[in-house]
């Protein structure tokens, strides 16, 4: 069976690549779900560059394969919580690959306590990385798609923009409430950039993640009960793959979607279908 990234490869094989001269940044890229994404669109043909905050040696790697494949890439540090951290990462985007098309604002954290025990630092923290990262880094984006407007011979769009935001956008969290309001912002700040740049054709989506197969959350999948205990909240039956992400995301910010745009598309093997009333209810 060929994994799904192999299958999208060999279907998009005969074309050229969908996102050929586009540069995408990728925040927290050096891991988990954004490594999945830097991976796969670099396969897609974006020069990308990959934002990490620590770990300089895993952003590196990735960036030495993207290269080896024949792909562009760069390696950025910059912590997304930091007003001049965003703006030093987007000139340094800006002066390597000359403007940026698609950022994907995936950089995140659990910070995980009962609500009687969180600090306000715990609270803070995640808030800040979450939130505030994905809206620094989303102004950046937006004054340089107005600076540099549409582009026809690469994109319909001035610009994407990619939320990764999680199904506990929808779903509450006991014992997560400073992750779950992260991500019900990360919601209402995608659907209200979507209507505010819209008429200057930017489009901003979400992706929400169930349970993918990351450093995050290692603790709910490397024991076999661990794993048993998640598998029962997914329909779909297996744990997803940065590759489930990556490959999606790659569709969401091509012109094969550029009528999307406000959608957030839940990527979690059915998570969010309530899987306790298959049986019950
Ligand atoms: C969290 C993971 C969790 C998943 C499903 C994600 O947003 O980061 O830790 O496994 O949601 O609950």
């Amino acid at each position: 069976m060929p994994t799904p990234s192999q299958a999208l490869n060999s279907a998009t094989n005969a074309q050229p690549p969908v996102l050929q001269g586009q540069t995408a940044l990728v925040t927290g890229a050096n891991s988990g779900i954004g490594e999945g994404i830097a991976r796969a669109m670099a396969a897609a043909g974006a020069a990308v560059v990959v934002n990490y905050v620590s770990h300089p040696e895993a952003a590196d790697t990735i960036v030495d394969d993207i290269t080896a494949a024949g792909g562009r890439a760069l390696a950025l540090a910059a912590d997304v919580s930091k007003e001049d951290d965003v703006q030093a990462l987007f000139r340094g985007a800006i002066d390597a690959f000359g403007t940026v098309d698609i950022l994907v604002n995936n950089a995140g954290m659990q910070d995980d306590a009962r609500l009687v025990d969180m600090t306000l630092e715990q609270w803070n923290r995640v808030l800040a990385v979450n939130l505030t990262g994905q809206f620094l880094c989303a102004r950046e984006a937006v004054r340089e798609f107005l600076r540099r407007g549409v582009r026809p011979e690469v994109s319909c769009a001035a610009g994407k923009i990619l939320c990764i935001s999680s199904v506990h956008e929808r779903i509450p969290w006991a014992g997560h409430v400073n992750y779950a309001v992260s991500k019900g912002g990360v919601m209402q700040l995608m659907m209200t950039m979507a209507q505010e740049l819209g008429p200057h054709r930017v489009r901003v989506n979400s992706i929400a993640p169930g349970a993918i197969r990351t450093p995050i959350n290692r603790s709910a999948w490397e024991t076999a009960g661990a794993e048993a205990a998640l598998l029962a909240l997914i329909p779909y039956g297996r744990i997803g793959e940065p590759d489930d992400i990556g490959n999606v995301a790659v569709w969401l910010v091509s012109d094969a979607a550029d009528y999307v745009t406000g959608a957030t598309l839940f990527v979690d093997g059915g998570m969010t279908l309530y899987p306790g009333f298959a049986t019950g209810g």
